[in-house]
């Protein structure tokens, strides 16, 4: 492959705005390059995304990537450095970066201590650019289901969760034998309708610490090798997702509850039950927990809580519940860092955007 001939046909440009995403079976522990331990399932998010925009030229050396990024607007070397040792790892499956310059852009519309993983966002945005531009450039035909598919599967050597994001709805990544095509190496969409009381869910996210976690995902990831409880959690987040896909055919959230919350527990449980232990709660997410239980108890409301490896309380709830709920979460809200509670709700996917 080399880039046309034609001077001003030298540039390209490619811009997606790509979202975060909540798991509701949760991966945790993996193995190789980034191939789970179990079959997992998120809520694609709306408002919460990254927008990234990469602008290629070509370099005659093939001694590429050569890589400029800007993070809202300023160099960032730390984020720039992760950058350009993903774009080395995954020169072999998209070999056009090999002469190529990349000056990247991206920013999230969420603020970057606010707590919202952003990984998930920023690698799945970046995927999509790569493989835009990998179209553009070697005029490689691909219909949309092996497009989004080469973005995810890029995406998740990134960040393992970012390839759920290349999906709105709720996508599941990793083989289960209910999920007809699904693969250890990208995320796929549901094969069948969400019963429509799930046509709607709501997530709001108590921002109970803005702060940096202070055990990474990878190295928790890493803990669950030889940890005592990592075969019986991998065959509870199996049944978990056969139980999930039954539960969301049906509209049946008291299932849908009882396992989000479920999976919520287990992972914190797999982390304080690592050697060496560690917790990533905080004492005001427990409140919380123990505030939603009795405000579901009590109202008789759907609302059920999940948490990511963090101290952040996500309530999901359908959105007919809104007015409902809302006397709770303003309740909730004295737990949070500044009062901090953001709105978001399933979405539709990431977004191709024109932004020369
Ligand atoms: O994608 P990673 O390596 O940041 O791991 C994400 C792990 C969880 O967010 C805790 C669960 C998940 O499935 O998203």
């Amino acid at each position: 492959m080399t880039f046309s001939q034609n001077a001003d046909a030298n540039v390209f440009f490619s811009c997606w705005k790509s979202p975060s995403n909540i798991a509701l079976i949760k991966y945790w522990g993996k193995s190789g390059n980034q191939i789970p331990a179990n079959a997992s399932m998120s809520i694609t998010l709306k408002e919460a995304y990254t927008l990234t925009r990469i602008k290629a030229g070509l370099i005659r050396n093939g001694g590429g990537p050569e890589v400029e990024f800007r993070f809202e607007g300023e160099i960032n070397e730390a984020f720039g450095g992760r950058i350009e040792s993903f774009l080395k790892s995954v020169v072999s499956y998209l070999p056009f970066l090999k002469e190529a310059r990349l000056e990247i852009e991206s920013g999230n519309n969420f603020p970057h201590s606010a707590g919202i993983a952003s990984s998930a966002s920023a690698m799945s945005a970046l995927a999509l650019c790569l493989c835009s531009l990998e179209k553009e450039i070697t005029g490689l035909e691909t219909g949309m289901e092996a497009f989004l598919r080469k973005a995810s599967f890029i995406a998740r050597i990134g960040s393992g969760s970012a390839c759920r994001s290349v999906y709105g709805g709720i996508p599941v990544w990793g083989s289960h034998k209910a999920v007809e095509g699904s693969d250890n190496e990208y995320a796929v969409p549901l094969s069948f309708d969400l019963h429509p009381v799930f046509s709607e869910i709501r997530d709001t996210i108590l921002i109970v610490d803005p702060g940096q976690k202070k055990v990474s995902s990878s190295v928790g990831h890493n803990l669950m090798k030889g940890h005592a409880y990592a075969d019986a959690r991998y065959k509870q987040a199996e049944s978990n997702l056969t139980a999930m896909l039954v539960a969301l055919k049906q509209g049946d959230w008291d299932t849908f509850s009882l396992i989000t919350e479920n999976e919520a527990l287990s992972l914190h449980a797999m982390m304080m039950t690592s050697r060496p232990g560690y917790l990533l709660m905080h004492p005001n997410s427990l409140i919380i927990i123990e505030k939603v239980i009795e405000f579901r108890k009590q109202s008789g409301s759907a609302i059920c809580f999940t948490l990511d490896a963090g101290p952040n309380v996500h309530l999901l709830y359908p959105a007919g519940e809104t007015e409902n709920v809302r006397p709770l979460i303003d309740e909730l809200k004295v737990f949070c860092h500044k009062g901090t509670a953001i709105d978001d709700t399933m979405g539709s996917g990431p977004e191709k955007l024109n932004c020369r």
